[in-house]
């Protein structure tokens, strides 16, 4: 009877000792994101836990904070330099205010479609960049995206650049989006998303530009009535850890981490062709006013930032610019 207590109590803090020992093996990963659960963004980063989660036993966990639950994309930004946040997916539009380098995939009209884009970030160039990432307190594992970013506003369907003029239309905070719109006549405005449908509910802006991934997850038709499928830039996204926590990681968990972007982004993508051709016959649904420009009309808006890209030029290179625009 005794010797049973003995061997029960041991039994116990046995079980007790392995239970502590699981809960400080497993390490959480605070993963921020600007969109809602259901966005590509969402769906990427589930992609991501699943694999880092199956790939190293459960020894990391995600912890998501999608709808910028932890502020802007530049605090998140922020949070991974200085470790406080391991991981976020976010758009290359704000990135460019860390690593000046990405802005060149911001340039409009640069991309011809979703394929182009895909080859040339899958490819040297796009490597090139992810390389630039460590200096500046990130790992850039992969290149996501969003898809082409079009314009909605409550003012006017757009046909021709003059349909901009005066527009208070918000832009991310990026140098190479608000030359573009400073040169076709608008009024850009820069400002972080989490302010935008607040922005846009009072009227204090009359209009804003994103892919239809974002325009169909974030809801914007309950807050924007006309769309113009502008398709005047692509939108890349990246999947980023912190430098910090990555030096931590073995290589075993780093290559688990770099298989699980890998696999993000597939996901991510079929989520975007998917959105694509789905979302416009959607947003019309919700009451938005959808116009498309024909080849015709984009050439003029070409024409009208023609000026701003002599400063791309002079800011990125033209040798770099020719090299994306020639890829095939
Ligand atoms: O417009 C932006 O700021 C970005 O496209 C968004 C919606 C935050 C997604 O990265």
């Amino acid at each position: 009877m005794y010797f049973d207590r003995i061997r029960e109590t041991a039994l116990i803090a046995a079980m007790a000792t392995m239970a502590g020992g699981v809960a400080a093996a497993q390490t959480e990963v605070k993963i921020g994101y600007a969109l809602a659960p259901d966005s590509h963004y969402g769906v990427a980063a589930r992609k991501w836990q699943d694999v880092v989660e199956a790939e190293t036993d459960g020894r990391f966990t995600f912890r998501h904070f999608p709808s910028s639950a932890l502020g802007g994309e530049r605090e998140v930004i922020e949070g991974l330099q200085i470790g406080t946040i391991e991981a976020t997916i976010v758009s290359t539009g704000t990135l460019s205010n860390f690593v000046p380098e990405t802005g060149v995939t911001d340039i409009p009209f640069l991309f011809r479609s979703l394929d182009h884009a895909r080859h040339v970030l899958d490819g040297p160039v796009g490597q090139e960049i992810l390389a630039r990432f460590d200096d500046a307190g990130m790992v850039a594992l992969a290149w996501g995206e969003q898809g082409f970013r079009h314009i909605t506003n409550n003012r006017n369907p757009i046909n021709t650049p003059e349909d901009l003029a005066g527009m208070k239309l918000r832009t991310m905070e990026n140098p190479v989006h608000l030359s573009a719109f400073n040169a076709l006549g608008a009024a850009p405005t820069p400002m972080a998303w989490p302010e935008v449908i607040g922005a846009l509910q009072q009227g204090t802006i009359d209009g804003q530009e994103n892919p239809l991934s974002v325009i169909v997850s974030a809801k914007l038709y309950e807050v924007q009535k006309y769309l113009t499928l502008s398709g005047h830039v692509y939108s890349p996204a990246m999947l980023l850890v912190s430098k910090p926590f990555w030096d931590g990681l073995s290589d075993e968990d780093k290559a688990a981490f770099g298989k699980g972007a890998k696999e993000a982004v597939v996901a991510m993508r079929a989520y975007v062709d998917n959105v694509e051709s789905s979302g416009v016959a959607t947003l019309r649904e919700r009451g938005m006013e959808v116009n498309a420009l024909s080849e015709e009309q984009k050439e003029a808006f070409r024409a009208s930032i023609e000026s701003a890209y002599e400063d791309y030029y002079k800011t990125y290179g033209k040798d770099l610019i020719d090299r994306i625009s020639e890829t095939r």
